[in-house]
This record gives C-alpha cells, structure tokens and sequence, in this order.
C-alpha cells in the first residue's frame, strides 16, 4: 500500500501496534452513530487487531485503509478508506463501485484532517486509474457532508443501492 503524504498528515497502513488507537476510535458512539444501520462500539483489543487483519487483506494497491497521522505529533488522527462498497440485497454482493470513506478521532475533528485527507486518497484513487468514487452519508450527518463539499464531490440525491438502506450518494469522476 502506498503512503501519502499532505502538509500535515501522513497515511500509511495500519500495523498491530494500531490497536490501542482503533479500539479507541470504534469503541465511541459519537464516532460509530452514523456507521452502519445499527451502530456497533467496538468491545475490546481482540476486535482491534481482528479490523487491523481485515484491513490488511483490502491493500489492493489502489484500494486499501490508511490510518491518519498528524505528522508534527506523530499522533494517529483517524481512518481513511477505499474500498469496494457493498450493494444492498441479502448477500451484500460487491456493488462494483468504490467508496471513500473517513472515520475521525474526536480529539482531532474540527482541523480540516478529514477533507486534507480525503483529497489525498481521491487523487490516489484517479491515478491509479479508478473511473469514479462515490461517497455514502447518512443523511443526517452534517459534519460528513461538509467533508463532502470541502473536497468536491457531487451530491446525486439519495440511494438506496447500497448497505440495505437509504443514503445520500455523492460521487467523483476521474478527470483524467
Ligand atoms: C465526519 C468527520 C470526519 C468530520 O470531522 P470534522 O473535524 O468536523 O471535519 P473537518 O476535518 O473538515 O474539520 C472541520 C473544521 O475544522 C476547522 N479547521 C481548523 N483548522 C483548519 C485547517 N487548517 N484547515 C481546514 N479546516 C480547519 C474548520 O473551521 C472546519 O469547520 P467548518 O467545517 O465549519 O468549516 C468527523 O465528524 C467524524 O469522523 N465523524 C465520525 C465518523 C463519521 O461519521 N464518518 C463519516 C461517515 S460517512
């Protein structure tokens, strides 16, 4: 998997020294409320290092999960992700699109890491050749859809073609 750098942030794969950081992260609601249609808080370090595995498998050199690190503290600030988005319907079949997606510590929202981030990886997406990224938020989330504008995405309405349930769709076309 390839690092990225931004002026501040570094995004490099996660290694199981991670583990502390991820059960920290996903162990909160105001981080898990508007993941996944019944939020799920992360229980212990075995559930860490488990997601850390999982991640690992995703490096496809093009998609993978980054974690997030202020370079100046050399803290972990949170996950970036791209990966295959899964189409609604019982077996949650691969959808065939891609999704980015960001997951942020609370302890460092309100810096614009997110969208610094995100525009890093969307660049990564289109010169690794990928047509197009789409984004999925819950509706209500506003912090998320901010992120969305900050790094230009188009809103396309809501969707109800992924994760078994209705979201907005935002989408990138590579402009290359
Ligand atoms: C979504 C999420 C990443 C947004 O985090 P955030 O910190 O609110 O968003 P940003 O990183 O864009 O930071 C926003 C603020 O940082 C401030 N800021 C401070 N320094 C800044 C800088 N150097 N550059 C840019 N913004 C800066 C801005 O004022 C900005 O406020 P604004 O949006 O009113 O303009 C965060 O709420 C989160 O991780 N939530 C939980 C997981 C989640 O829901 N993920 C999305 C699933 S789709």
């Amino acid at each position: 998997m390839q690092t990225l750098e931004t002026d501040r942030l570094t995004l490099r794969p996660f290694t199981s020294e991670d583990a502390d950081f991820v059960l920290d992260l996903y162990s909160r609601m105001e981080v898990q409320r508007f993941l996944g249609a019944v939020p799920k808080l992360m229980k212990d370090l075995d559930e860490a290092n488990a997601l850390i595995q999982a991640w690992a498998r995703l490096d496809d050199g093009t998609c993978g999960i980054w974690a997030v690190q202020d370079r100046e503290t050399g803290d972990l600030a949170g996950t970036l992700l791209l990966k295959s988005i899964p189409a609604s319907g019982p077996e949650r079949k691969p959808s065939g699109d891609i999704e980015i997606g960001w997951h942020f510590h609370p302890d460092s929202w309100g810096r614009g890491y997110a969208p610094e981030a995100a525009a890093a990886v969307l660049q990564h997406a289109f010169k690794q050749g990928l047509p197009r990224v789409v984004v999925v938020i819950d509706p209500a989330n506003t912090s998320s859809r901010r992120v969305c504008e900050k790094i230009g995405v188009v809103p396309q309405g809501s969707t109800d073609r992924y994760y078994n349930t209705v979201l907005e769709l935002f989408t990138a076309e590579n402009p290359g």
